[in-house]
């Protein structure tokens, strides 16, 4: 017997309902049954996607195989195509690209594809006079193309107005006396901006503080640290880096000797340099001592190498020695800075 014959018998015995009308009824209930489950599903679907906020993976993957943008390998030298222990790299918006050459004591800036740099800060000599740095260990530009610069063993944080050919001194003593009063730093490492309000937050590494400086103030805040180096949570241990996410939700902070970053839990880093976040919230990390960049897609703990060969150190395209520094550009491409 199928379906049709039962549905006939059942039909004709309870209502003697013609062959037709049968058909018809049996037609209806399967409609009306298929929209039933179909909007079941689609609730059942919309509940369980907002019970754990599906977040489309992105997939994003680098050559491993490197290019030099910058310096010579293996060359120390003060030539416009040299750099000599560069410690820092950042990127303005149309990808020209900065470098902290600090033991130039000198700001160089390199357009998109150049092979040499041009000087934007510091005269090359060391020294404290508005025209020079000491071991500029730190960078960020603003949107109008002016540069700030830890000036870190000159004790301050210099501002160098675009085209300038000196800077004067934001935050610490202007002729480099070092000290740990709100209104003097010890050596300063690394400087960052809240672009919406100008303050400046600057890791005071031998202070092991993080202080900030409202724009135009001349003394500053602590806002970490302060009691001496240390691990317990008022204390900070010799930071040097810090990072203060696009939507100022959080802060992060790398001291030199934990080899720990507080968003992930991993215990594989090996004293951590610097770290980036792109758009989408994912965490790139220069792993220094091994020689790798790691990877944290966001919310994840568990890293992935996307540039050098973990524990081994290198000068060809596809190593890294001691990577220090990472940023990216507008398209992702990821640039370190490495020994
Ligand atoms: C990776 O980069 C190297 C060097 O620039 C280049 O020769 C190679 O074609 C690139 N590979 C891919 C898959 O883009
Ligand atoms: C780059 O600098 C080197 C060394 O100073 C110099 O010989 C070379 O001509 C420069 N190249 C360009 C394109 O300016
Ligand atoms: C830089 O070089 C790349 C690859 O050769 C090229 O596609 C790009 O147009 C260049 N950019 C500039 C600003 O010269
Ligand atoms: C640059 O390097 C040359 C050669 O090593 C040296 O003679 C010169 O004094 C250096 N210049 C500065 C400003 O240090
Ligand atoms: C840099 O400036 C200082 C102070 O004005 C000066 O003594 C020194 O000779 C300058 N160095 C160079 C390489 O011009
Ligand atoms: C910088 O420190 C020195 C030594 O303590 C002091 O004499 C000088 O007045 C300070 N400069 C400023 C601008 O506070
Ligand atoms: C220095 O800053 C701290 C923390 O912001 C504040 O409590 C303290 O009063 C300041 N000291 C002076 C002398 O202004
Ligand atoms: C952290 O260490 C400092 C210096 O030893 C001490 O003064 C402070 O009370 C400690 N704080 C906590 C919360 O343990
Ligand atoms: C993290 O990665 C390691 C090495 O690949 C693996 O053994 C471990 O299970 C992973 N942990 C998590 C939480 O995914
Ligand atoms: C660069 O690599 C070569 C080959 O591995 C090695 O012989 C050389 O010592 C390295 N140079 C530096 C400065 O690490």
């Amino acid at each position: 017997m199928d379906y049709h014959q039962i549905a006939n018998q059942k039909q004709k015995k309870k209502y003697k309902c013609t062959r037709k009308c049968a058909i018809g009824s049996l037609l209806i209930l399967s409609i009306f049954v298929i929209i039933t489950v179909s909007i079941l599903i689609i609730l059942l679907l919309s509940r369980k996607a907002t019970r754990t906020r599906s977040v489309a993976v992105p997939i994003l993957r680098w050559n491993t195989t490197g290019i030099t943008v910058a310096g010579i390998s293996r060359v120390l030298g003060n030539s416009s195509d040299q750099l000599n222990r560069p410690l820092h790299v950042i990127l303005d918006y149309l990808n020209t690209l900065y470098i902290a050459d600090s033991d130039n004591n000198r700001v160089q800036k390199y357009l998109k594809n150049a092979t040499n740099g041009t000087t934007v800060a510091g005269n090359s000599t060391a020294g404290s006079y508005p025209n020079q740095l000491d071991d500029p260990s730190s960078l960020l530009v603003d949107e109008t193309g002016d540069l700030f610069v830890a000036d870190s063993l000159n004790n301050r944080i210099q501002f160098w107005p675009f085209l300038s050919m000196s800077g004067t001194t934001v935050a610490g003593n202007s002729s480099g006396f070092p000290g740990n009063t709100n209104n003097t730093l010890f050596n300063p490492y690394d400087v960052v901006r809240d672009s919406k309000t100008g303050t400046l937050y600057i890791t005071d590494f031998s202070n092991h503080r993080i202080m900030s400086h409202a724009s135009g103030a001349s003394s500053g805040n602590i806002v970490a640290g302060g009691n001496g180096a240390g691990l317990n949570n008022t204390q900070l241990n010799y930071p040097i880096r810090c990072y203060l996410d696009s939507a100022l939700t959080s802060f992060i902070i790398i001291n030199m000797d934990n080899n720990n970053i507080d968003r992930s839990t991993s215990t594989l880093f090996r004293t951590p340099r610097a770290l980036t976040l792109d758009p989408m919230g994912n965490l790139y990390v220069a792993d220094r001592d091994n020689h790798r960049i790691q990877f944290f897609l966001n919310g994840q703990s568990n890293g992935t190498t996307i540039a050098g060969i973990t524990g081994i150190s290198g000068n060809n395209t596809n190593l890294l020695s001691k990577s220090r520094s990472v940023i990216l550009d507008s398209q992702l491409n990821l640039y370190n800075r490495h020994r």
